[in-house]
């Protein structure tokens, strides 16, 4: 299968930023803006967003995502969400262990695949983040890393399931550092997820399967990694919280 069979998707992940009415104004800027766009366009956004952000893309071609979600359906969870909350609210992708949630949150392989499960239990699509840290990489452990959060997260996924999976590579040390990993570094992690992906399932399965890159990417260096074969989209950060950069990058996408 082709790269242009596979769902180019580009996703913002807002992070800890926005409150709901300037969700509501920054929707607003960038759904205009994203309209005509070949690919699908995501924003991920904190849990009291969501409503807002339904609302203000409701009609147009902007899909709304969360950035976790728990795994059991409810209970004792003090500040925890369940995927029920979010698909009753209409939330339809969910960012799973951002290294964010990893570093700063106790988030490990194996909470990030009862994460993965249940969203996928729930109809949700999960936006799987995996990514080495500085010193694995200068370690030259990068594929060891990257094979054991694959086998890991996915652990128990089926087949069929993978399908609504999609896996955000997001080199730990390129996150909000400005320092973007070169195309040729992400064709080859992301290349390398693939193969991955192929041993665990089958050579279909895995291309199939949409893989985006994510760390310092914007509207200078999208068209390159975007150009490369084995990375089908974006998981962007900073650049998704201002519209005409994120707009240049879907756009980027759209080619
Ligand atoms: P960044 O963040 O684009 O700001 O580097 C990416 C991410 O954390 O998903």
């Amino acid at each position: 299968m082709d790269k242009a069979k596979r769902k180019a998707i580009i996703a913002g992940n807002w992070k800890m930023n926005k409150t709901p009415s300037e969700a509501t104004a920054l929707l607003n800027q960038i759904t205009p803006l994203v309209s005509d766009a070949d690919c699908e366009v995501i924003a991920c956004v904190p849990y009291v967003d969501i409503a807002a952000a339904i609302e203000a893309t409701k009609g147009t071609n902007v899909k709304i995502g969360a950035e976790n979600c728990h795994w059991a359906e409810s209970g004792a969870f003090t500040g925890e969400i369940s995927t029920g909350m979010l698909k009753e609210l209409g939330v339809e992708y969910v960012v799973l262990g951002h290294s964010e949630r990893r570093q700063y949150f106790g988030e490990t392989d194996e909470t990030v695949n009862k994460r993965t499960k249940a969203a996928l239990a729930a109809g949700l699509k999960p936006i799987v983040c995996v990514g080495e840290l500085l010193w694995e990489r200068e370690c030259d452990i990068t594929e060891e890393v990257i094979a054991r959060q694959i086998k890991l997260d996915l652990w128990d996924v089926t087949e069929d399931e993978l399908k609504n999976v999609v896996i955000a590579y997001e080199p730990v040390w390129a996150i909000g550092t400005g320092k973007t990993a070169t195309a040729d570094q992400a064709e080859e992690v992301c290349a390398f997820i693939r193969a991955q992906l192929a041993k665990l399932y089958n050579q279909a399965a895995a291309d199939g399967v949409t893989i985006q890159y994510g760390g310092s990417m914007n509207d200078g260096n999208a068209d390159e990694l975007l150009s490369k074969v084995n990375v089908d989209g974006g998981l962007i950060g900073g650049a998704s919280l201002v519209a005409e950069k994120f707009a240049a990058i879907v756009k980027a996408a759209s080619k």
